[in-house]
């Protein structure tokens, strides 16, 4: 038999450390499957998450060609801890009069006292779920973005999600979603993947979603399908060896409506 590669900081730091079990709050919106907790450790996941996937995206947060008018809406769905429109607010990305909308079925880590909510003026935030939004949405956001609803819906969800957005798009918007696709990884991730593999299916929830998403939209009207895919490398050494080695797909999709202005004149995702 052949002696593994011992790394002694990790197996120190592995035998050393007992895992320590945490109390952690979660969503309690009738019906919603989704596993992830909402406290302040994920708001600080969502924060450490959202800086390494946009470092991915070469800093940019809106991958769509769009320019915004100053009359326009923008709703992040499934909005978490709002980082994502914190972060337009703050860098200044699309002007200053565009609406932000943010909508989550919890609103504990929505960030109502933010001075940069505040200060702005239009930055809303509404309990919701994506499967079923507000009747009086429809027609109204440029953009709708979504991001990593891996762990909250089921098939017939998604479906029902793909067809909401759209219903809430004005014509020729544009929406973007980011979506976890096959990881490979070292045998503890495996272990770890395993075991969520296990979670996700027993709640009936989907974890190939980045696979099924873009005939989803086109089911639901969307055309101009595009895909942006990143691998992050994954684990504490990165990819320097390969037992800890990781990757993890990173896809944005996205679409335009037939009538729009930009689909007539030729504007198509690359
Ligand atoms: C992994 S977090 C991602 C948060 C945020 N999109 C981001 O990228 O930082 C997933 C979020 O989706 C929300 N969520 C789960 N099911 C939902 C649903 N049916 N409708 C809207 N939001 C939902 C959760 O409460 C959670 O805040």
């Amino acid at each position: 038999m052949q002696a593994h590669a011992i790394d002694p900081e990790r197996t120190a730091t592995t035998i050393m450390k007992p895992i320590v079990h945490v109390e952690r709050n979660y969503h309690s919106f009738a019906g919603a499957q989704y596993v992830l907790p909402s406290d302040d450790p994920e708001r600080e996941r969502l924060a450490l998450q959202h800086s390494v996937l946009k470092k991915m995206f070469e800093n940019r947060i809106i991958i769509p060609p769009i320019s915004f008018d100053t009359a326009d809406k923008i709703l992040d769905s499934g909005t978490g801890s709002g980082i994502f429109l914190l972060d337009l607010v703050e860098n200044k990305t699309v002007p200053v009069s565009v609406v932000l909308q943010g909508l989550d079925i919890e609103s504990r880590l929505f960030p109502l006292e933010d001075p940069r909510v505040i200060s702005r003026g239009n930055v809303h935030f509404t309990v919701g779920t994506v499967t079923k939004l507000p009747e009086d949405w429809t027609n109204s956001f440029a953009l709708v973005h979504q991001r990593l609803l891996i762990a909250a819906l089921q098939a017939h969800e998604w479906v029902e999600a793909c067809s909401e957005i759209y219903r809430v798009l004005t014509p020729g918007g544009w929406v973007q979603l980011g979506e976890v696709g096959s990881p490979k990884a070292g045998v503890v991730t495996e272990k770890h993947l395993s075991l969520l593999h296990t979670l996700l299916t027993a709640k009936g929830l989907l974890r190939d979603i980045a696979i099924h998403l873009p005939k989803m939209l086109e089911t639901a009207g969307f055309v101009g399908v595009s895909v942006e895919e990143r691998k992050v490398t994954l684990g504490r050494l990165g990819d320097k060896t390969a037992w800890t080695r990781g990757i993890t797909s990173w896809g944005v999709q996205r679409y335009e409506n037939p009538d729009s202005e930009s689909w007539r004149t030729g504007l198509r995702a690359v």
